[in-house]
Formats: C-alpha cells, sequence, structure tokens
C-alpha cells in the first residue's frame, strides 16, 4: 500500500525505533521510581530525549519539558492550566485542530471570551484582525503552526513580536511542524510549546510533550505518584514532575529518543527539503486535473507537506475509498478535526481528502496517485 495520510501519524517510522522501544521492554525498571540500575538506565533515556528535544527546539533547561501521552494532553494542560477568569480573553484562529478548540469551548462556559480569527479565502490567518482583536483584557493567544488540513504555515515570528508588544503568553500547537520545521521557543518568544511523538518526531503514538517557559505556573491536572516528596498531600510544584505523575511511558519514551536521534541524523532541513519537493512535485502534476479543487496557499515556498483536495463533487470518503480500492493508496477524507477550517472553505458537507507527505514517500509512488486521480476524475 502506498502511505498518504503522514500527517496522521508517519509510517514507516525509521529504523531503530521499533528496535529500542523492544530494548526498553527487556531491559528497563520503572524510571525514578527506584536506585537501582534497571529504573536508572530508563530514566538516564528519559533524560537524554528530554536534552534532544531541547535542543530542536532551542529550550534552555531540558527540565522545563514535561512528556504527556499527546499533544491534545499537552494543549488541554496549556489552555486550561493558565487559570483564566470570568471576563478575561484568549485569541485564537479557525486553522486549529479540535484540541485547541475545545479546550477553548471549555474556557468559554467558564466565561472566558474567545476570539477565533478566520482565514483569508486560501487558508491563511489574518494577522492584522488578530492584532486589533487584542485588548486589554486578553491574556494570551494560541495558534497552530500549520494546519493539519491545509499545511499553511503561521508566521510564529510575527505573531511572537505581537505577544512580546502586548505583554501576552504565546502558546504554540506545534503538531504538524515539530520535526519538519526549526521551532525555536526563544526566537519566537513562545510561552508554551505543545508537541506530539508520532508525527514529524517520527516516534511512536502515545508519547508528546509540553515546553512550560520558567515564568508561568501551570496547574497540573492530573496528581499522584511523583517518586519524591511523598508525604507532601500536594503533588511537587516544580518542572517536569509537575505535569508527569505517574509512570511515564518509557516504552514510547525509548522510540522518540531513537527517532529523534535518526532526525539529527539526517538534519531537519533535509527531511523537510524531500517532503516538500514531493509535495510540490504532486501539486504541480493534479492542478489541472478536470474537476480538481485544492485548498491551501501554494504560492509560498515553505508550507507543511500536506496536499487537501476534492475531485467534483465526489463526497471526500468516497474518494478516499475509490483511491484505496482501485490503486491501493491510504488518505485520509472527512473533517480532519479542524472544523473552522472546514467551515471557512465552506466544505462543511464534502470534507476534503488529504494526502500528507514523509521523507519515506517516493516520486514512483506519487506518479501512481497522479494517474489514479486523472482516471477518476475523468469519469466526474
Ligand atoms: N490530528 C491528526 C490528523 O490531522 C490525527 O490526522
Amino acid at each position: 500500500m502506498i502511505y498518504f495520510d503522514n500527517a496522521a501519524t508517519t509510517l514507516p517510522k525509521p529504523n531503530g525505533v521499533g528496535e529500542a522501544m523492544v530494548e526498553a521492554l527487556n531491559k528497563f525498571g520503572n524510571p525514578s521510581r527506584g536506585g537501582h540500575r534497571f529504573s536508572l538506565d530508563g530514566a538516564r533515556i528519559i533524560y537524554e530525549t528530554r536534552e534532544l528535544l531541547a535542543k530542536l527546539f532551542n529550550i534552555e533547561s531540558p527540565l522545563n519539558i514535561a512528556f504527556t501521552q499527546n499533544s491534545t494532553m499537552s494543549l488541554n494542560m496549556a489552555i486550561l492550566g493558565l487559570k483564566l477568569e470570568l471576563g478575561d480573553e484568549i485569541v485564537s484562529s479557525t486553522l486549529e485542530h479540535n484540541s485547541v478548540l475545545r479546550p477553548l469551548y471549555k474556557l468559554e462556559k467558564l466565561g472566558v471570551e474567545v476570539k477565533f480569527i478566520d482565514s483569508n479565502n486560501i487558508g491563511n490567518l489574518n494577522y492584522e484582525k488578530l492584532e486589533k482583536s487584542i485588548t486589554s483584557k486578553t491574556k494570551a493567544i494560541v495558534v497552530t503552526h500549520g494546519s493539519n488540513l491545509t499545511g499553511n504555515l503561521v508566521d510564529l515570528e510575527k505573531i511572537g513580536k505581537i505577544v512580546k508588544n502586548n505583554n501576552l503568553l504565546f502558546i504554540v500547537d506545534g503538531s504538524q511542524t515539530a520535526g519538519v520545521f526549526p521551532i525555536d521557543v526563544k526566537k519566537f518568544n513562545i510561552d508554551i510549546l505543545c508537541f506530539t511523538g508520532h508525527k514529524g518526531l517520527m516516534g511512536p503514538g502515545g508519547v508528546g510533550g509540553i515546553y512550560v517557559s520558567p515564568n508561568i505556573d501551570l496547574d497540573g491536572y492530573i496528581v499522584g505518584g511523583s517518586g519524591s516528596h511523598s508525604f507532601d498531600h500536594e503533588h511537587p510544584k516544580t518542572m517536569p514532575d509537575k505535569l508527569e505523575a505517574g509512570t511515564p511511558n518509557i516504552h514510547g519514551l525509548a522510540g522518540l529518543n531513537a527517532s529523534l536521534k535518526y532526525i539529527f541524523e539526517v538534519g531537519v532541513d533535509k527531511i523537510r527539503e524531500k517532503e516538500l519537493k514531493l509535495a510540490r512535485f504532486f501539486y504541480d502534476e493534479i492542478e489541472n486535473i478536470n474537476g480538481i479543487k485544492i485548498y491551501g496557499d501554494f504560492n509560498t515556498k515553505y508550507r507543511a507537506p500536506i496536499v487537501s483536495l476534492n475531485l467534483g463533487d465526489i463526497p471526500s470518503s468516497d474518494l478516499a475509498l475509490a483511491l484505496e480500492e482501485d490503486y491501493d493508496i491510504a488518505t485520509r477524507s472527512g473533517i480532519h478535526c479542524a472544523p473552522l477550517m472546514h467551515t471557512d472553505f465552506k466544505t462543511e458537507e464534502q470534507g476534503m481528502v488529504r494526502f500528507s507527505f514523509s521523507h519515506f514517500n517516493t516520486r514512483e509512488e506519487i506518479k501512481i496517485a497522479v494517474e489514479g486521480l486523472k482516471e477518476l476524475g475523468t469519469n466526474i
């Protein structure tokens, strides 16, 4: 099968990821809960993984990164842990995934005003509107770095300046870009960065993380075993323990450790260039196919390696099924948990078929998809 659903999770994983997980299963004890070597070996891998991530995102102290299950958990911790109150305001966008939207809807119920800045006709965030929406009550801006639907990027440097000028907090969802595009928390003035391990970071599912800048006191909503201060009724307040109650997913983290080493070995720039070339090749080959509608901004050099489309009025689920049954191609159809983007594009009913690439894909695979779409396009 040809796999073009890398925005959902990358497949295959690099060599060494599975092996590292199996080794961890067979060799590691419970990290940080014992003083013996089985425990300490696991703890070392966890610390090294923090260090690799700190290097990737230009984070000063690896201890300011806590591990979670995924971006959704990290974003819940970030958005709901800020202690916002009745009358406070927060600014976000229609590019967001439900992992941002749903915690924000919860805040709305608590009386926080949430402003969703809409996009233009090619799915780009309106920065002018965003800046104008800020008032004296605004506390934070939360945006994705890259739309999981169109692949359009958000200019973090630009928003980082707006954040600084207005003394706000900046929360970034790096789900679709971590490991593929440079994210520099210092340069972009990011206060909280949420990421997952199984997409561009090419690790296994079930591991993600959150960076919290040292001057922010997030409320941790899960408390329990910390392996320290055990007589205290309160969970430790220092990072990363504060956000890491319970036994960590050491087997998943060992896989993430291996995938991060692979990324550093190959290089983020090289991975990105290959993915962008493949996505551009696909776009150039399909843009004139009969009945095709492609969504997003393809005039920019940099965009996540995603091409979302429709063919005529074919429901996106039918098109994805035809691609799978007739051409053995895996894509993702429907709404992709990004309902407001579909409202902006008026594709709430049809959805879209999303092709998303990894650097393991090839031009030959893309040519098969192009031929498939051409054939399907002749029948509409
Ligand atoms: N958030 C993932 C996607 O975009 C699952 O497909």
